[in-house]
């Protein structure tokens, strides 16, 4: 069979056997915000954050009889809704205000990229039609007077949801100064911030004048639990899948994982997604025996992802130690013998070996980022020694070596 028809074969098949029948569901973080509501929007009719959407609700409530609420704070880990629900929230409350005819306005501003205040208060002052696009060489005053400019004639609520406020890394405190402080001086509408962020201490290292400033009523997102999770999962596999497509446990088992490991419905989603596609390819069901591969997938795919990235001295130190593992039989090896692994390796890729002690601190690391274990041996008068052990898979350990050899451009 010639490659065409292989390739035709297989793609056939796929198409005769759709497991997925509709990806959007699978993968909502790829959709633009208002899509993303729109696809989400049942989703929320099986709203598992009850308990935040009612805290949120009685905290904007007030607005509908002229009341001017304090700013909000939502904290959580990633995952856990926090920017979902908000947008969510915030839409209805618009449409509640508008039947009442209540002058709102809000406006989200996603830093999902940590950046300067110059470039966060750029992109807000686009989103509040103030300036156009990225504008270099005028002033931080400068654009402050823009975007209060551009609110000079609005008397109604203003929101501005500020998802993600700790990746404003340089002149943090002006950031939050203007907002805090300066702007609702200077603009007649009320306005109203919502800090979302997943650093729970990150108001703590504010300037105090801002803090004393800040009146914030603060809510806390749990990550979601196994049963939040199953709800979540469970209607993305009716909406994304061909009915029968998960074996029954699959769900429970997805959830259960994840409400063990993070509480993140984000990755629980991406388990969903990357299980079914690997039923998809082998043209079965989902099976108990898929979520572990998928998840086993995802696991590795997170080391060798680590690794590509890291220093090339470390990458060279891990692939060291794992020739050192391959030339012998027992379960461990001395740094001595890692070392010298490692001197031979750096000939071999065109490194400079470092001394004995920052080789040291390397391994160190690669203990923290869980590669190996290194652990300390006394060897009595002979003095200490440290152990290295390597207790990853067999087939990660090859794949990680590959990675390795990759990077650094060393012939196999
Ligand atoms: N209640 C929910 N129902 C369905 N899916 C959800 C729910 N909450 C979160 N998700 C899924 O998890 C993803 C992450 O949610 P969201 O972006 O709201 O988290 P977050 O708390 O803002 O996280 P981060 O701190 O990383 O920004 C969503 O895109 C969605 O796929
Ligand atoms: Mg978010």
């Amino acid at each position: 069979m010639n490659v065409k028809a292989k390739i035709e074969e297989e793609v056939q098949q796929i198409l005769n056997r759709p497991l997925i029948l509709n990806r959007r569901f699978l993968d909502d973080e790829q959709l633009i915000r208002a899509e993303q509501v729109a696809v989400l929007e049942e989703i929320f009719n099986a709203n598992v954050r009850d308990r935040e959407i009612r805290e949120i609700s009685a905290h904007f409530a007030p607005i509908l009889r002229g009341d001017h609420p304090v700013h909000l704070a939502l904290w959580g880990k990633t995952g856990t809704g926090k920017t979902l629900t908000t947008i969510y929230f915030l839409n209805l409350l618009a449409e509640m205000c508008c039947e009442r005819n209540v002058p709102i306005r809000h406006v989200q501003l996603n830093l999902s990229t940590p950046q300067p205040c110059f470039r966060a208060l750029n992109d807000l002052a686009c989103l509040l039609n103030a300036c156009k696009r990225y504008r270099k060489g005028i002033s931080l005053e400068e654009l402050m007077g823009r975007i209060e400019g551009a609110l000079a004639g609005y008397h109604g609520y203003l929101i501005l949801f500020i998802d993600e406020v700790d990746n404003v890394r340089r002149d943090h405190d002006t950031f939050l100064a203007f907002l805090i402080r300066r702007l609702p001086q200077r603009i007649p509408a009320k306005l109203i911030l919502i800090f979302a962020s997943n650093r729970l201490n990150w108001m703590e290292h504010l300037d105090p004048r801002v803090q004393s400033f800040l009146k914030v009523y603060e809510l806390i997102f749990d990550p979601y639990d196994a049963v939040d999770l199953q709800r979540i999962l469970n209607i993305r596999v009716e909406k994304a899948l061909r009915s029968g497509a998960a074996r029954p446990g699959v769900i429970e088992k997805i959830a259960a994982l994840s409400s063990r490991d993070h509480g993140d419905a984000r990755k629980a989603v991406a388990l969903l997604a990357s299980s079914a596609s690997l039923a998809e390819k082998a043209g079965s069901a989902i099976t108990l025996q898929t979520v572990d591969q998928a998840s086993e997938r995802i696991e590795q795919d997170k080391y060798t992802t680590m690794i590509r990235t890291a220093p090339r001295q470390l990458q060279a130190a891990l692939a060291a130690a794992i020739n050192a593992f391959r030339a012998k039989t027992g379960a461990t090896a001395s740094t001595g013998e890692v070392y010298e692994a490692y001197q031979r390796f750096c000939r071999r890729a065109g490194l400079r070996p470092l001394a004995g002690r920052a080789f040291g601190d390397l391994l160190a690391e690669l203990d923290m980022y869980a590669f190996l274990h290194a652990r300390v041996q006394s060897r009595g008068r002979y003095g200490r020694t440290r152990e290295i052990q390597l207790d990853l898979p067999e087939q990660l350990i090859s794949k990680i070596y590959d990675t390795i050899l990759l990077s650094l451009d060393v012939a196999k």
